[in-house]
């Protein structure tokens, strides 16, 4: 695994031939991340998607009363959108630019020495910075302290990423596309012209979702998977969807959003993100202000389709680490001791041939966003620990 560090530097100086490398890259700049520690390369990655999505019988509404209307239907008990909207499947094609970021160990030394990357797939109104909130809240540090790289990106309508048709365009399985092209490339050493021996994929939430249907479609994509955020249980869903209030993006007072299409939606209060998303007083407030400053959107595309493509993994043979907030409002209704410890009940429900180093946690204290609780370093260093006690550095 020597020269890492030199093809690193050669990308970044755009000094070298891309003539092996089929992934269009651009905008590469080269800065540290926001927790301060790892230096991090980031730029545009050309996806050619072609993939089979839902022909959905739904036309966005442009005024408030008709998209809460839509949220009505979408969750009511009978004939309810999800059931009503899907008619036949239709191709998704496009070819689509993908902002990502490539992090490596600040110190030049421990970056020539990194052989595996992880795969760091964000959750729904989130983005990459997910990943990197501040110094203590940054996963992305507490990976390359310990030698490795990561990968994270932001999904389609997401960020600085293409937001084409939020309901014919950016559902579940051209989510799943981007995750997989991703992670081929990095199998196949085409981002950064980087040679990695193994990737491992990384969820939160929804993001745990796609990291997961990628176990499912394409199992030799990942070395292990590290799913947070997720439960086997989706019965509290809807009363957190409903605390967001979720409006389409475009009439948000931020301005942010107002070139986005209707269809695009994110949460109208502060109030929704904390109720949803975060334990009091077991936050962050600097990475909770950030993160109601910095909201994203979701599609309603995504949210007629997610689950589409949930299923189990049986051909996925590697091991599995789970890790929910104990308090999880989301994903367990507030108790994830109740009945029993929600995280250990995913590998048993979806991966019936894990390996057996496999593994659950339960984040002390934590809402849903384990990354901006206070108790985000020892579950940092509980999924570090994970990889390394499967030998997988
Ligand atoms: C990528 O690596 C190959 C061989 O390892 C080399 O021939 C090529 O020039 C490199 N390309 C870039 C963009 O660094
Ligand atoms: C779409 O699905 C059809 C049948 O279900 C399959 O034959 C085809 O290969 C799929 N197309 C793509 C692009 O995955
Ligand atoms: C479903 O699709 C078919 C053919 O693509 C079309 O004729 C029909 O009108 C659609 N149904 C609805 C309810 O839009
Ligand atoms: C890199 O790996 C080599 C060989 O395993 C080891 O001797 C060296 O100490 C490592 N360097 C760093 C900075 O970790
Ligand atoms: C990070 O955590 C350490 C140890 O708990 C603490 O001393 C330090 O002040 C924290 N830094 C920030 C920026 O919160």
């Amino acid at each position: 695994m020597k020269s890492h560090f030199h093809h690193f530097l050669c990308l970044a100086l755009s000094v070298c031939s891309s003539a092996t490398s089929p992934a269009t890259l651009s905008a590469v700049t080269v800065g540290p991340s926001t927790g301060g520690k790892s230096v991090c390369l980031s730029g545009y990655v050309e996806l050619p998607i072609s993939v089979n999505g839902t022909k959905l019988n739904y036309v966005p509404p442009s005024t408030i009363e008709a998209e809460t209307q839509s949220m009505v239907e979408m969750y009511q008990v009978t004939n309810s959108l999800a059931l009503t909207a899907p008619n036949g499947t239709q191709i998704i094609q496009g070819d689509f630019q993908i902002y990502y970021k490539l992090c490596l160990p600040s110190s030049s030394a421990k970056a020539e020495n990194v052989t595996t990357v992880q795969l760091l797939t964000h959750g729904a109104t989130l983005d990459h910075t997910y990943w990197d909130i501040g110094p203590n809240h940054s996963y992305i540090d507490a990976a390359t302290a310990a030698g490795y790289a990561t990968l994270s990106y932001d999904q389609l309508g997401v960020g600085n990423s293409d937001h084409p048709d939020p309901i014919q365009v950016v559902q579940a399985t051209s989510q799943v596309a981007v995750t997989h092209a991703l992670a081929q490339l990095l199998r196949q050493s085409k981002i950064g012209n980087y040679s990695f021996d193994a990737v491992v994929g990384v969820g939160h939430s929804a993001g745990s979702t796609l990291t997961q249907a990628i176990t499912t479609q394409y199992p030799a994509d990942f070395d292990a998977v590290i799913l947070t955020g997720t439960s086997t249980v989706d019965t509290y869903v809807t009363l957190s969807m409903t605390a967001f209030n979720l409006i389409n993006a475009n009439s948000d007072p931020s301005g942010s959003f107002s070139s986005l299409p209707a269809g695009y939606l994110t949460q109208q209060t502060s109030v929704g993100i904390q109720f949803s998303f975060y334990r009091w007083p077991n936050f962050d407030t600097t990475a909770f202000n950030r993160q109601v400053a910095n909201k994203q959107t979701n599609t309603v595309g995504v949210l007629l389709t997610l689950g589409g493509v949930v299923a189990t993994a049986p051909d996925f043979t590697g091991p599995v680490d789970v890790v929910v907030g104990e308090n999880d409002f989301v994903f367990c209704g507030g108790d994830c001791t109740y009945p029993e410890n929600q995280a250990s009940l995913v590998q048993p429900a979806f991966y019936p041939n894990a390996a057996s180093g496999s593994q659950y946690y339960l984040a002390a204290g934590s809402g849903h966003v384990i990354a901006a609780h206070d108790s985000a370093g020892a579950s940092f260093q509980q999924m570090i620990g994970f990889l390394q006690s499967n030998g997988i550095y």
